[in-house]
């Protein structure tokens, strides 16, 4: 893994990418104008937008607890990472279990860049950082991190965060059966993906403003969701808005039609 001149050569500031207007949106320094104009336009056609994206956020953070805490699982495969944002997944489950290792992986070269501030684990624990592509699932199955940080004779959370959107059919169930078929009984999936059912107009025109600059995206019902979770045992309550899925008590109050993703967490048996 080279997270450092040649990562940076591969940025291309010519075009969005859906790392750094994320990044943009949720209120951090990684992003170029080019980014800006996209964000803004964006949330031009639908103000929630910046609700949502903190709501995911914070759904990653409950599920990481989740995971860790009661769960008892001590294994993390991440994909689509995204940029650094504090807290991220392996500072939520270390606080939980110290000893616990993450393998992180994205194909964004500005998330490659910026991996240093992933690989910051607790002494006990390990980080690691692959660049690869999901698309691609052989080459994160094959890569060093995920051969020799993860143990395969133990469970492990799979965690596809915001992601999903971005992989249309007819590969996208494939894609995640191939990861989580290499994962023991008692690993765990945790999802959380784009839906137009609570606000179609705006969030289809948000749609359109992605695939207009060259983002391929996709949004899904609830069955197509839930179906990503087939054969699997889903921890309750089962498919939710993301701010619906075990809210905290102290949580900020938002509408329905505020929140364009489902999430849910299931066990493999
Ligand atoms: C919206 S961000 C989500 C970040 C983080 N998981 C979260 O929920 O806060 C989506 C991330 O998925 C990454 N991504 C998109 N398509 C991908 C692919 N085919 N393989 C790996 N990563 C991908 C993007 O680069 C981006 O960093």
């Amino acid at each position: 893994m080279t997270h450092d001149g040649s990562a940076r050569d591969r940025i291309d500031t010519g075009r969005a990418h859906s790392a750094r207007v994320y990044d943009y949106i949720l209120g951090g320094k990684d992003h170029y104008p080019v980014d800006v104009e996209a964000g803004d336009a964006m949330v031009a056609e639908w103000p929630s937008m910046p609700v949502s994206m903190r709501q995911n956020r914070l759904f990653m953070n409950r599920v990481a607890r989740y995971l860790a805490r009661e769960a008892g699982i001590g294994q993390f495969l991440d994909i689509g990472t995204g940029l650094p944002t504090s807290p991220n997944l392996h500072e939520v489950v270390q606080e939980e279990r110290p000893d616990a290792s993450i393998v992180y992986v994205d194909n964004d070269p500005i998330v490659l860049a910026h991996a240093q501030a992933l690989l910051t684990s607790s002494s006990q624990g390990r980080t690691a950082y692959v660049d690869a592509d999901m698309r691609d699932p052989g080459a994160i199955l094959e890569s060093e991190a995920f051969r020799e940080v993860l143990d395969l004779k133990q469970p492990v959370a799979l965690t596809i965060i915001a992601m999903l959107q971005f992989v249309p059919p007819p590969d996208d169930y494939a894609l995640v059966r191939r990861l989580l078929d290499q994962l023991p009984s008692g690993s765990y999936l945790a999802i959380s993906t784009v839906t137009d059912e609570f606000a179609p107009e705006e969030i289809n025109r948000v749609m359109e403003l992605y695939r207009g600059r060259g983002i391929p995206v996709v949004t899904r019902d609830r069955e197509q969701v839930e179906a990503f979770f087939d054969g699997l045992e889903m921890v309750e309550p089962g498919l939710a808005q993301v701010h619906r899925w075990r809210p905290d008590p102290e949580q900020e109050s938002v509408d329905t039609s505020q929140v364009g993703m489902y999430g849910a967490v299931a066990r493999k048996p």
